[in-house]
């Protein structure tokens, strides 16, 4: 049996960051605005939600699979390393900064099946995608030099995210095509609204632990307020829809036509 898990664990090998790499203590603490504490405290907490997610996944692809929960595995190690990035960039500027522990504690439960296999899998290809440019914005206008290379680097790393995930994405649904309609569900969910819906944020917002803390929307609304630009909301949700067009093979550049081809695929 090919694994698709064996080369992207082959690639990751060759070609992945080492939190080492990290120079903490070239942070120039003159440059930092308390924004950036904000945003550090949501990326740490929304990162840590990968123990829940790995989680997740090996429970719904326990049966019948060895593909996905294998690259689960070497996923969920990349989004620990981003975690810990961003954990370590916070505690060098002041370890009073640093997450409490039981918010992080609180993400702990693995998230639900999802409806079929592939709405999980276009899921994480949303929400991957969603990380990728939001990260990929803060990055440009972050002007501390390590937090700035931080997100730069875990942004390339959730757009390869993004890809593996469909890769999957379209292997199931050349298998289980009947799973298409759960597909464009998923797709509805996180374009349908005006601005940015991350699936932690559905799943985990009414968290008690989370009441007097930052969540991941408190980065997401910063995101929103301070960095990005007219537009990019509708950018990122464009991004979104082009790729669900090309793997399922409908037109989904609307909200409409989305609800067209749940139609047809139900009808
Ligand atoms: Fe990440
Ligand atoms: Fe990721």
């Amino acid at each position: 049996m090919r694994l698709h898990s064996l080369d992207i664990f082959k690639q990751y090998e060759k070609h992945q960051w080492q939190l080492r790499d990290l120079d903490f203590t070239a942070i120039r603490h003159d440059l930092i605005k308390p924004e950036y504490i904000t945003l550090v405290r949501s990326a740490v907490i929304g990162e840590s939600n990968v123990v829940a997610a790995t989680h997740g996944l090996l429970n719904e692809f326990m049966e019948g699979e060895y593909d996905v929960p294998t690259f689960a595995i070497i996923w969920g190690w990349q989004e620990v390393q981003h975690h810990f990035a961003f954990k370590s960039w916070l505690h060098a500027v002041d370890p009073d900064f640093d997450v409490d522990e039981k918010v992080i504690r609180a993400m702990r439960e693995p998230y639900p099946d999802g409806s079929t296999r592939a709405a999980t899998l276009a899921t994480n290809v949303a929400s991957e995608l969603m990380v990728n440019r939001v990260y990929r914005g803060i990055s440009r206008w972050v002007e501390e030099p390590v937090l700035k290379d931080i997100f730069l680097r875990a942004s390339r790393d959730e757009s390869g995210h993004a890809r593996e995930f469909l890769y999957f994405l379209r292997k199931r649904l050349e298998t289980h095509p009947e799973e298409m309609a759960s597909v464009l569900e998923t797709l509805y969910v996180y374009v349908s609204p005006g601005d940015i819906q991350h699936p932690v944020s559905v799943f985990k917002s009414g968290l008690d632990a989370l009441s007097d803390s930052e969540t991941i929307d408190t980065g997401f609304d910063m995101f929103m307020a301070q960095v990005a630009g007219d537009g990019e909301i509708k950018e990122i949700h464009n991004n979104i829809r082009r790729v669900f067009s090309e793997v399922t093979g409908f037109d989904l550049s609307t909200n409409a036509k989305i609800r067209r081809a749940l139609a047809e695929c139900t009808g």
